[in-house]
This record gives structure tokens, sequence and C-alpha cells, in this order.
């Protein structure tokens, strides 16, 4: 089952859940200990590419996954006894999530284009600057990156726990389903 029906999660919304935030995991780890290095450290300017190149990926899924929601059907809640404020906060919070990566990956674009320069993604192929910059581009989009990575990594934390939440307290498969696609056999 690759769509999504009114009760569960097909393949590709779980793939894309997955993927995505295993790599911004990855990266939030990779850009805390990037800005550590000297540029007389060996991995400098390696990191800095691979972070670049894998965050111009993520917003390639990034804006897939926005399509297909958009074009796919949204399974209802798991929890047949969330009240309406449980249920709209969680659509409030995966509404934040969205916009938090959206947000995050813009301001990396704009720290790494500020100089007028594209971005080589793996050697194979570059993105362009934008034609036009703002005065300290570079160290202001720099600081609003980090404080979105952190807020987005919170929330996404609160989020991982609520899920975690309704499997051992509430005993429902919020987290199950979005980890395997439910069939009628396996519900
Ligand atoms: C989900 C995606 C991303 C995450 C979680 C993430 C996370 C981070 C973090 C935690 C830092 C360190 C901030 C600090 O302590 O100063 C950082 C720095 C940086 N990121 Fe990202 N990032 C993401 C996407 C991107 C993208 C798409 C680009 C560019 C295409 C990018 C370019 C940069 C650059 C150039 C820096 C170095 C900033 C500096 O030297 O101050 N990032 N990122
Ligand atoms: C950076 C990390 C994460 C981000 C950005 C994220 C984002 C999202 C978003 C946007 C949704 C809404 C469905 C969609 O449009 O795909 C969602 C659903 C979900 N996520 Fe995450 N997620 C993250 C990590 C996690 C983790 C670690 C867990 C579990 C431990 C988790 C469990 C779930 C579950 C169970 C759902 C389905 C909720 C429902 O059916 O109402 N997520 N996630």
């Amino acid at each position: 089952m690759l769509k999504n029906t009114k009760t569960a999660y097909g393949w590709i919304s779980i793939l894309l859940h997955w993927v995505m935030a295993l790599t911004i995991a990855g990266m939030f780890g990779l850009g805390l200990y990037m800005v550590e290095l000297t540029y007389y450290d060996a991995w400098y300017k390696g990191s800095l590419d691979l972070h670049k190149s894998i965050g111009i990926l993520l917003l390639g899924f990034l804006l897939l996954r926005t399509l297909w929601r958009c074009i796919n059907i949204n399974p209802d809640s798991a929890d047949k006894h969330a009240s309406k404020f449980e249920v709209t906060s969680a659509h409030l919070v995966h509404l934040a999530l969205y916009l938090l990566m959206f947000t995050l990956m813009i301001s990396g674009y704009l720290i790494s284009t500020a100089d007028g320069r594209g971005i080589m993604v793996f050697e194979v192929f570059s993105v362009s600057a934008i034609p036009f910059s703002v005065a300290n581009q570079e160290d202001i989009a720099g600081e609003i990156h980090e404080i979105l990575a952190w807020v987005l990594v919170v929330l996404a934390g609160v989020h991982a726990l609520a899920a975690v939440k309704h499997h051992v307290i509430n005993k429902n498969n919020t987290l199950v389903r979005m980890l395997k696609v439910q069939t009628t056999e396996n519900k």
C-alpha cells in the first residue's frame, strides 16, 4: 500500500518520515561538530560540503513530502479517546515541524550562498545563489539557522515523546502505524 488511507499511513509517507527524521538528527550532530572545527582540521571543508549537500537533498525530500501530503488523504487520529484539544495540538505540532524544516533549510541555503556563490551538491550538480543579498546575510542567517535547529530538535523530541506515550500509556497504534503499514490482517 503506497498511499495513505483514513486509518493508516502508506509506505511512501512512512519512508519519507523516517528517512527525514534520521537524517535531520544526523545533520544536527554534524552541524554542531563542524562549527567547532578550525581551518586546519582535516575535515573542515569536507564536513561543511557534506552538511550542505545533504541539506539540499533534504530540501528536495521536503518538497516531495509536502506535495505528497497535499495530494494524499491524511489518516484520522489513531486514538479513539483523544480530546479535541489533543487532536488540534497534534496537528499544530505537525504544521510547526513542517514550517521549521522549511525555514531551517532556507536559512542554511542563505548562509551558504551569502557570498553569491552557488552550492555544489556532492560534485554532481549545483544550486545557484539568488542574485541579491542583504548586509551581514551570512551572520544573520547563521544565527537564525542555529536557533531554528535547536527549536526543531526540541519540538521533534516532544513529538516523539507524545508518540511513545500513546504506545506505552494509551496503548493505541499511533506509533505502530508510523512504523509499518496497517492492513486489516495486522491491525
Ligand atoms: C534539517 C536540516 C539541517 C539541520 C538539522 C542543520 C543543523 C545545523 C546546526 C546544528 C549547525 C550548527 C549551528 C551552530 O552551532 O552555529 C549548522 C550549521 C550550518 N549549516 Fe545547517 N542544518 C540543516 C540544513 C542545512 C542546509 C540545507 C544548509 C545549506 C544548504 C546548511 C548549512 C549550514 C552552514 C553553512 C552552517 C555553518 C554556519 C556557521 O558557520 O555558523 N544547513 N546546521
Ligand atoms: C526530526 C524528527 C521528526 C520530524 C521532523 C517529524 C515530523 C512529523 C510530521 C510532520 C508528522 C505528520 C505526518 C506527516 O506529514 O508526515 C509526523 C507524524 C508522526 N511522527 Fe514524527 N517526526 C520526527 C520524529 C519522530 C520520532 C522520533 C517519532 C517516534 C519516536 C515520531 C513519531 C511519529 C508518529 C507516530 C506520527 C504519526 C502521528 C499521527 O498519526 O497523528 N516522529 N512526524
